[in-house]
């Protein structure tokens, strides 16, 4: 375990400065760094960095940290891993070996199952009951060096053998069944898979989280579903992880493009011909969480799902996922309606790796796709088909794209390239004119605004900490309230503030880091004096002094003791005389 000194030297062993400019691009404007924030969709430099004060900020989002945060949100790991990776990166040797124990421990139980579960899975398609399995994988081509690295298992036809295991290793029924591996029943307790071949889901950290069982044994798909997928936990979300995000992320960074398909098998194949950076969704709709992992990934994507109408659709819906955070992917369709499974075995890898390095731009798929069920001699469908193309050139900025697509458009519709060129000129009006951000200034009220002045000047001055904690005043916000006693307490410990590593102390409490972000961007004039400091101090006085009456009144009312009463009232009586107090200073 480290001390909060040592994390703290470990964290102002490296300027954050080059540390995110070594995961996004920054652009130097006055004293601090831009560049697009990772964190939310955005395609605007809204992601502010400081040189100065060593955090990160975004105008947009509000994410906010210093250089510890930002790897542990970017790369969606634990704090100390992240001190880890800084440690690394700053050749200090902390050796605090493996920092699993450090996960969260609300989840550990279920990482474990996960663990002994795979490893069981694993085992059972080595022994003697795993070879029809293993025959039908190789049958299909997949050889045991992939077995083995993508970790196929294999569940066997009984009905308890894993929940056994799990018992023997002294897990509770209750995170069993949370786990999603085992179901309760009439007669006690049993596996949910059975006689499938297990395919193991990693989160993006390389963890075993879930996994997509599939029947293998000539069963009917029609009576059984193909593949079964572990139900959402804690540590599963579907929507939130990739297929093999792990394994590629590096590969995706070298290539500085990625690879989306939409099955496991798919990219296990397609991985296995040597395409290493490919991320595979599950079945499930393409999400702005996975569209997010993308684009942390590399600046270029290339959609290549299913070649059926089904997987057509799929791609728009993430071509347009995608577009929302400022990637236009590029696509690869699939001709025959073949998988990339499929499509591999019947054409060799070097003709779809030929595809995958010629892929379409979306523009263009697009006019395929809306020119589907269309017949270009009707003109109700060409009045469809070109308002809608219009409609998604008026969303775009590329003026060159623009002006090609109009002349396709032009010779597919018959109609004249001025015309098109003016509709689509009236249409950016409207669009402008629906899309302009309402910016709504939020009130607050005095209270809360002399709490965020006082936590500045807090930040800023020690003489402001010295004043809070003799006054005895009572900040109404629960969050600011612990953001001032930490303050408080940081001081004392060191004799100094320095807000990066203030935000050390808060690596749980998102909200609280967010805080600290709104009030460093308050830049409040440098040349205030105590009488400031004292301002603020006495707002809160009036708000500890108006709430404390509130509080005696009610009771005054609800008591029948005549003593009580006697009591109360005095306390009443000397707050009003400390209330006039409040007022004179003022
Ligand atoms: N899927 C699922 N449940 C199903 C069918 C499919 O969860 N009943 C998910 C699986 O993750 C699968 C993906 O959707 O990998 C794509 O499904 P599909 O195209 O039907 O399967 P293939 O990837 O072609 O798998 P195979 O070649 O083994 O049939
Ligand atoms: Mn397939």
């Amino acid at each position: 375990m480290l001390t909060n000194e040592q994390i703290n030297n470990i964290r102002s062993s490296v300027n954050i400065v080059d540390i995110v400019s070594s995961y996004i691009p920054l652009t130097k404007k006055g004293k601090n760094y831009f560049g697009v924030c990772p964190f939310h969709p955005d395609s605007d430099p809204s992601f502010c960095v400081s040189e100065q004060k060593q955090i990160y900020t975004c105008f947009s989002c509000k994410a906010t940290g210093n250089v510890l945060h930002f790897i542990m949100n970017y790369e969606n790991i634990n704090f100390m891993d992240a001190v880890k990776i800084i440690a690394d990166k700053a050749n200090i040797d902390i050796n605090i070996g493996d920092t699993s124990r450090y996960l969260p421990d609300k989840n550990k139980k279920l990482f474990e199952i996960y663990d002994v579960a795979s490893k069981f899975y694993q085992n059972n398609i080595n022994t003697i009951n795993g070879i029809k399995a293993r025959d039908y994988l190789h049958d299909r081509g997949f050889d045991d060096n992939i077995i083995k690295e993508f970790m196929i298992g294999l569940s066997l036809p009984n009905h308890d053998l894993l929940t056994k295991i799990l018992i023997n290793n002294k897990n509770s029924y209750e995170d069993m069944i949370k786990s999603g591996l085992v179901v309760k029943n009439n007669y006690g307790y049993s596996d949910i898979y059975n006689n499938r071949i297990m395919f193991p889901i990693w989160d993006i950290t390389g963890k075993v989280v879930g996994f997509s069982g599939r029947i293998f044994n000539g069963e009917d798909t029609n009576k059984y579903a193909k593949y079964i997928n572990t139900k959402e936990t804690p540590i599963f979300k579907k929507g939130e992880l990739l297929y093999n995000y792990h394994r590629a992320k590096n590969a995706c960074r070298q290539k500085n493009f990625t690879v989306i398909v939409e099955g496991q098998l798919d990219l296990i194949r397609a991985y296995s011909i040597g395409l290493s950076n490919i991320v595979a969704t599950m079945g499930t709709a393409f999400t702005k969480e996975h569209a997010m992992l993308v684009k942390r990934l590399a600046k270029d994507v290339v959609i290549c799902f299913d070649g059926d109408s089904a997987g057509e659709k799929a791609t728009l819906a993430c071509g347009n996922e995608l577009e929302n955070l400022g990637i236009t992917p590029k696509i690869v369709r699939l001709e025959e309606s073949l998988d990339p499974d499929e499509y591999i075995r019947k054409f060799g890898k070097d003709r779809f790796l030929e595809k995958i390095d010629n892929p379409i731009s979306f523009m263009d798929f697009k006019l395929s796709f809306y020119k589907n069920n269309k017949n270009l001699n009707d003109n109700n469908d060409i009045a469809k088909y070109v308002n809608t193309i219009i409609d998604e050139l008026s969303r775009i900025d590329d003026d060159v794209l623009k002006e090609l697509t109009l002349k396709k458009l032009s010779l597919e519709s018959r109609l004249d390239i001025d015309f098109l060129r003016n509709s689509l000129n009236n249409k950016k009006v409207l669009v402008k004119r629906d899309v302009k951000i309402v910016t709504q200034q939020i009130k607050e009220n005095k209270y809360e605004l002399a709490t965020k002045y006082l936590i500045y000047y807090m930040l800023k001055d020690k003489k402001a900490i010295k004043i809070y904690n003799s006054s005895k005043v009572f900040i109404p916000n629960e969050k600011y309230r612990l953001l001032a006693k930490e303050i408080s307490c940081f001081y004392l410990n060191n004799g100094f503030i320095k807000v990066a590593d203030l935000m050390n102390s808060f690596v749980n409490d998102d909200d609280i880091i967010k805080l600290i972000g709104e009030i460093e961007k308050l830049d409040l004039r440098d040349d205030y004096d105590v009488n400031k400091i004292n301002d603020c101090i006495n707002v809160l006085k009036q708000y500890t002094v108006n709430y404390e009456t509130k509080n005696l009144d009610q009771k005054l009312h609800n008591t029948d003791s005549y003593d009580e009463k006697i009591a109360l009232a005095q306390r009443l009586l000397d707050l009003k005389k400390e209330q006039s107090k409040v007022m004179e200073e003022k």
